[in-house]
């Protein structure tokens, strides 16, 4: 069995990592790591938890000997990191939060894995999961390419940033065998009801404020989560070592658009009379220093591993409400306790 270690796994993007690769490679011990933050959710892993192929194990990425040690008695081949901490506005609020798991998590892996593979032996991977907001912020027109300079304006984005910059530092200076991929918005089941689609989801449910930041005229490029794991795998396993490779989802909205097209799937599907989420709709306060626009140029990625996203938005956005409406148990444990006090910490009451 190949020992391969993903962090973060019981979070968003990582759940759906762990699935494909515990289900896709019998041949591969999967070993994942993660602390259970606030985002990290062991009822996103049930359907594989039994799976003689998976363990998980509970731990910190910070904590630079307990990593060395897991290190040491598995003996990893491949790294897939996408342990952090993911939302920007919770890193308005506690920066240095942002700076601990993501830039010296990040560093104690790369430390372990260097000291593990004395002789970087061909095989080895450390790939490490990042996103397209270390480029900053699009006008009206352009693409982040992988030769974008880096520009990160959020305590989130400078913090991802500089973890990247500790991956190449780390290939150029230590030869250690890493591939890098960023990432733009992702959307789809298992996503924590703080950020944009899962929010507006669970507040249409509830009847609540749907809080649209500034004008809404701020765009993202959206990807469904399962096309980000599928382009994480061929990067994983064909990807050129010491690249880089952007991911994107073809998929430009305006955030007040979005919200649109989801209360008219939401009023579809729970049968109320068109137009009645919409009124949820509420423009509150601009978030501090805002990212315009966000999109991603993949073509690298098509060309080299020929890699497309599968799904068009409308349908990936009404396979994810159907998810929601599946699954009211889960969206009712992560709304309770802790989200609580978020919740009105971050809107009101
Ligand atoms: P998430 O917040 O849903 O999950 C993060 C996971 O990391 C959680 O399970 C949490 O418990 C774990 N974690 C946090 N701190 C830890 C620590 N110190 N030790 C061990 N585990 C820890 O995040 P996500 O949305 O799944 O994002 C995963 C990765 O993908 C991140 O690196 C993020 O920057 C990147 N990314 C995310 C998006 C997106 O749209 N969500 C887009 C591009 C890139
Ligand atoms: P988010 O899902 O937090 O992702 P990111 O900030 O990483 O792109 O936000 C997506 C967009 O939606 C972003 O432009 C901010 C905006 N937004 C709102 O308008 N209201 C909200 O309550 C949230 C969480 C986000």
């Amino acid at each position: 069995m190949k020992p391969i270690l993903i962090t973060g796994g019981a979070g968003f993007i990582g759940s759906h990592l762990t699935r494909l690769f515990v289900r896709k490679y019998p041949q591969y011990h999967v070993v994942n790591l993660d602390n259970l933050t606030y985002a990290g959710n062991l009822e996103n892993l049930k359907d594989i938890e039994k799976e003689s192929n998976y363990e998980f194990v509970k731990g910190d990425i910070t904590d630079l000997n307990f990593v060395k040690t897991l290190f040491e008695k598995h003996q990893f081949t491949g790294v897939l990191h996408c342990a952090a901490e993911s939302h920007v506005d919770r890193s308005i609020t506690d920066p240095l939060a942002f700076l601990r798991t993501n830039v010296l998590g990040t560093v104690s892996l790369l430390q372990a894995a260097k000291d593990l593979w004395k002789d970087n032996e061909e095989g080895k991977v450390f790939y490490h999961i990042s996103t397209d907001e270390v480029y900053g912020s699009l006008g009206t027109e352009g693409f982040f390419t992988e030769d974008t300079s880096y520009d990160p304006r959020s305590p989130y984005s400078a913090s991802k940033a500089s973890s990247d910059h500790f991956v190449r530092a780390f290939y150029h200076t230590y030869k250690l065998p890493v591939k890098i991929s960023n990432c733009s918005n992702n959307y789809g089941p298992f996503h924590f009801p703080e950020k944009l689609i899962p929010l507006c989801i669970h507040n249409i449910l509830n009847n609540k404020a749907l809080p649209i930041y500034g004008k809404g005229e701020n765009i993202r490029d959206w990807l469904y989560v399962e096309d980000h794991v599928r382009a994480i795998d061929l990067i994983f396993h064909q990807g050129k070592v010491g690249e880089t490779y952007n991911i994107g989802g073809h998929n430009e909205w305006t955030n007040i658009a979005l919200v649109k097209e989801l209360c008219r799937q939401m009023d579809e599907k729970l049968g109320r009379v068109t137009g009645s989420s919409e009124k949820l709709i509420t423009y509150v306060q601009d978030r501090a220093g805002h990212d315009m626009r966000y999109a991603i140029d993949a073509s690298k990625l098509t060309k080299e591993l020929n890699w497309l996203p599968s799904l068009q938005f409308e349908e990936g956005i009404s396979k994810t409400i159907d998810w929601y409406l599946d699954n009211e148990e889960w969206l009712k444990h992560v709304t309770s306790g802790d989200y609580q006090g978020y919740y009105e910490h971050q809107y009101g009451k």
